[in-house]
């Protein structure tokens, strides 16, 4: 997978070549780009915003150095249409579906914006050239889609085949296939302090564990996660 990202704090991004995601780089299955707004202006200030038409607090982001950064990445792209993600708390919810469908992608560009937003005009140009996908990783604001990005990545990036080393390790976890939340797991000693392990998961009893397991994760939802737990039953 080709992943590019325009940010004006490009080293933010540092975070993308360590851990999991570093080396699914150094072997080639996701191939990251970062670049600089500010690389496609002309000023001496390398002026990428501006106050807003209408008033208001804050500054807008000015379409054009936008568009010749995207510009030239639609240019070295594989495909006809890439997926622009603009990460921003006006989008639809990023969430493990999203995640899913995201990495069947080829080619993933994000567009990080900063102040008030990118004038609007920009996101008429974007839709001719690319599928754009305004996400929101939820109802807080950050303050900018940086970080919104790292953490959208790293959940695509990890569904990307080969990235994440035992793909078994993906399904049994909060978000997958049945909308549950994630059992609590524990390791050795089987006493730390005063605290011990559940006796069941010593009991090698494969059928009560996963027994056990199952209501574990149905009694995490239903207390941390009503939303889901309703979720739950109607799949059912
Ligand atoms: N940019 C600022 N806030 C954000 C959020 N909640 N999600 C995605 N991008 C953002």
């Amino acid at each position: 997978m080709r992943l590019d990202i325009v940010s004006i704090f490009p080293e933010y991004l540092d975070a993308l070549n360590i851990s999991l995601l570093g080396k699914a780089q150094e072997i080639g299955l996701l191939e990251i780009d970062i670049h600089d707004l500010r690389d496609h202006t002309f000023d001496q200030h390398k002026t990428v915003d501006d106050t807003p038409y209408g008033g208001g607090a804050g500054m807008v982001m000015k379409p054009e150095p936008w568009a010749l950064a995207l510009e030239e990445i639609l240019d070295a792209s594989p495909v006809e249409k890439p997926v622009l993600i603009v990460p921003t708390p006006s989008g639809e919810v990023f969430n493990q579906p999203a995640a899913s469908e995201l990495a069947d992608a080829v080619h993933l560009v994000f567009a990080c914006g900063r102040y008030e937003g990118i004038d609007e005009r920009m996101f008429h140009w974007a839709h001719e050239h690319f599928d754009v996908r305004l996400m929101s990783l939820g109802d807080y604001v950050l303050n900018g889609g940086e970080v919104a990005a790292l953490a959208m990545i790293e959940a695509i990036g990890r569904l990307v085949p080969g990235v994440v080393g035992n793909p078994e390790s993906l399904v049994e976890e909060s978000h997958s296939d049945d909308g549950l939340l994630e059992y609590p797991v524990y390791t050795k000693p089987s006493m730390w302090r005063e605290y011990e392990v559940p006796e069941i998961l010593l009991s090698g009893d494969h059928a009560k564990i996963a027994a056990w397991r199952k209501e574990q994760q149905a009694e995490r939802t239903r207390t941390r996660r009503p939303d889901l737990w309703t979720k739950h039953q109607d799949m059912a």
